[in-house]
């Protein structure tokens, strides 16, 4: 596909980003960094679908995550309740701060389809611990590639952090979509690193 250079308008209440998508096809030394007691991981045991969608939001409204907020019940219970979709909690002392969520739908591969601590928790060294988990869960399983992509929405250091965990770009896209805070998705005041153009 061929697309000339230059800029292009994005019509008023849509947004860009640009998507890079990583992979790795061998599980990759664990990262030296900081670990407390008081951080576990477990399986998530949301008490339903608001509390899903509540914490959701908590991680990444500010990174303008949207895509689990549009989907009606049925669509999200059908993710989140199949056997090869793993939902994990990261928490600090029983209170949910991180958000990871591993989808093994296709055979022989792995997506951390969702990666991500609430803001009070960014730069100690959580994120290295959560991947340091995630990479020993998804290599647990019979897969021969893990990916997952992050855009230009989200932390500005999201994309050199998993480079620096062993994943190598292989990909890019725009996506353009609605902008969720036009569409009364996410409040207008989420993610003021993508100003909101009315
Ligand atoms: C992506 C994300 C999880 C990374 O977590 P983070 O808190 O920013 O990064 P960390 O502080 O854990 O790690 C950064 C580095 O600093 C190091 N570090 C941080 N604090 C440290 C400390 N107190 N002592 C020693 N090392 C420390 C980590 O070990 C790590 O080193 P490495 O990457 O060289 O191995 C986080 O930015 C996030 O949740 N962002 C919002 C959502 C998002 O954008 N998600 C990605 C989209 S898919």
């Amino acid at each position: 596909m061929s697309l000339s250079n230059g800029f292009f308008d994005i019509p008023q209440g849509k947004v860009a980003a640009v998507v890079t998508y990583l992979q790795m096809f061998q599980r990759p030394p664990a990262r030296p960094g900081p670990s407390e007691e008081s951080w576990s991981l477990q399986k998530a045991d949301f008490s339903g679908l608001e509390d899903y969608r509540l914490f959701f939001r908590r991680v990444g409204q500010d990174w303008l995550w949207f895509s689990r907020i549009q989907l009606g019940d049925d669509e999200l219970s059908q993710i989140l309740d199949n056997p090869r979709y793993e939902t994990y909690v990261l928490t600090v002392s029983g209170e949910n701060r991180g958000l990871l969520e591993l989808d093994f739908r296709s055979e022989g591969e792995a997506e951390i389809s969702f990666f991500g601590l609430t803001s009070d928790m960014l730069g100690r060294g959580m994120g290295r611990w959560l991947m340091n988990r995630a990479l020993e869960i998804a290599w647990s399983h019979p897969i021969r590639r893990l990916w997952l992509h992050t855009c230009t929405f989200d932390h500005p250091g999201a994309v050199a952090f998993y480079v620096r965990s062993g994943f190598r770009p292989y990909r890019r896209q725009v996506e353009v979509t609605d902008d969720p805070r036009t569409i009364g998705l996410l409040p207008e005041t989420a993610a003021p690193h993508v100003p909101l153009i009315i």
